[in-house]
């Protein structure tokens, strides 16, 4: 009677959530950490909802074993976390080390480990030291070496115990979001090349860390370092119109492939990004091939330069030729693809977030298709809250349930190799330019309450029983 039971996830498939530093942890100026450019921005008026900040928010820097409770109560295999550059090396550099960040780090890591949680560590949440910023950011081709010395600072220091790495994370956001639309920090509002000059610095920086770990680190520390890529699902908003798919796959190559094209298929952006920025640029009198920068031979090879991929999955788009800025010289522009939501899809507390399950396992697929069937780590997908509180979180226990019922048929049915799945976000925190208004924990925070009071919400209670149901693999 029992044969048709079936197996809905691999033994060893890992079971998390993920955070960031500047989204949880507060002490933002606590023990000698520097400031870094989302404590800049966030200080200006204007920036952020309701002038809102991250001087306190969740303060996990004091109440760090609020954290692990709620970790251990979820029943999580993995827990994704970020360092605080600013706050291991205040000014950004090697040349000071702030011990009291080492401590700190130090004892997250080994209270996981004490608890039977492995520790997913990102190196780059959108932090950048302020005192980098101030020597050109992400804009500066020397940050790539700065990134190193940062990166093997934190091998040499936490290697020996955290075996996942997320060099950087959703570099597409920061080069987009941060330096064109000016609306994550640094809150650049750059046409024409900024952010293809920041991503081409971040592909740089994520590769020179890659191959010293590869070399120096890995022979004794045998773990995996990786990027995390955000996309969304991309479809033809007419299946059978030869431009709206089109427009479909430039979307997907200018999100995903931008910065995936390079690591795992040719070591160089992919050609449909290349031609479409050429196209835009000529109509306006421009030159193409200087704003997508090449790869230079200096520099060390971007092909091959992840041991996993890493995808932070959300919501899907339905799309069409256009967008509304054709006579500017712009991502957006080169871009030519406008978005819509289909009416069927339920959305979420925020307008860019439609529920839409199966556009993971769709992106799954394109991903096992495309980019030569690498092991896949889901390291974020979630669902966000706003108005009034509501611990009885239904609609996204069923976003859960659902999603992750996907990500089973993309593993049985199509064949990803998908190795983990880490629901974003452990708890409410700072959500950038949203601020607190937006929540997508499994724990509700109460940021008005100077204990900052962690809640289980009902879909953590759901989480947790999906999870102790598939932990060991029946
Ligand atoms: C992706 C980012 O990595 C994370 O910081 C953010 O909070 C979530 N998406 C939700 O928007």
């Amino acid at each position: 009677p029992n044969r048709q039971k079936k197996k809905m996830f691999p033994p060893d498939f890992a079971w998390g959530a993920a955070t960031s530093a500047y989204q949880i942890e507060g002490g933002w100026q606590a023990d000698g950490k520097g400031p870094s450019i989302w404590d800049t921005f966030s200080h200006e008026k204007g920036r952020v909802f309701g002038d809102q900040n991250g001087d306190v928010a969740c303060n996990s820097y004091e109440l760090w074993e609020k954290d692990l409770e709620c970790i251990q109560q979820l029943g999580l295999t993995h827990y994704r976390l970020s360092l605080s550059w600013a706050r291991l090396l205040p000014d950004g550099t090697t040349r000071h080390v702030n011990q009291k960040g080492v401590q700190y780090y130090n004892k997250v890591i080994d209270d996981l480990l004490a608890s039977n949680v492995s520790p997913m560590v990102t190196l780059y949440h959108f932090d950048l030291p302020q005192a980098l910023q101030d020597q050109g950011g992400w804009k500066s081709p020397g940050i790539a070496s700065l990134f190193d010395s940062y990166a093997q600072f934190c091998f040499q220091t936490f290697g020996d115990r955290v075996k996942l790495w997320i060099t950087i994370n959703e570099p597409q956001v920061c080069a987009k979001v941060g330096h064109e639309d000016g609306i994550h920090a640094p809150g650049l509002k750059e046409k024409g090349t900024a952010a293809y000059l920041v991503g081409h610095n971040m592909l740089r920086a994520h590769a020179a860390a890659w191959h010293s770990y590869n070399s120096l680190y890995r022979p004794e520390q045998k773990g995996a370092v990786s990027l995390a890529l955000n996309s969304d699902w991309y479809e033809p908003l007419n299946q059978g119109c030869t431009e709206d798919i089109a427009a479909a796959e430039r979307d997907l190559a200018f999100t995903l492939g931008w910065f995936a094209w390079p690591v795992f298929v040719t070591g160089d952006y992919p050609e449909i990004m290349r031609s479409a920025i050429n196209t835009q640029s000529k109509k306006l009198g421009y030159n193409g091939a200087c704003r997508l920068p090449s790869f230079s031979n200096d520099d060390p090879a971007v092909l091959g330069t992840a041991d996993f991929f890493a995808l932070n999955y959300y919501t899907s788009r339905k799309v069409k030729p256009g967008g509304g800025c054709e006579q500017m010289l712009c991502m957006k522009a080169d871009q030519d693809a406008e978005e819509v939501l289909d009416s069927s899809w339920p959305i979420s507390g925020v307008s860019w977030l439609a529920v839409v399950p199966d556009g993971l396992r769709k992106l799954l697929k394109y991903i096992k298709d495309t980019f030569n069937d690498p092991a896949v780590l889901i390291t974020e997908n979630g669902f966000s809250q706003v108005g009034p509180l509501q611990i009885e979180d239904a609609q996204r226990s069923v976003h859960y349930k659902d999603t992750i019922s996907e990500v089973a048929k993309a593993i049985y049915e199509d064949g990803v190799n998908v190795r983990g799945y880490f629901a974003w976000s452990l708890m409410d925190n700072f959500e950038w330019a949203d601020g607190f208004s937006v929540r997508f924990g499994l724990f509700h925070v109460d940021f008005a309450d100077s204990k900052r009071t962690r809640t289980l919400y009902q879909s953590g209670r759901d989480y947790a029983k999906i999870i102790s149901k598939y932990k060991s693999g029946q």
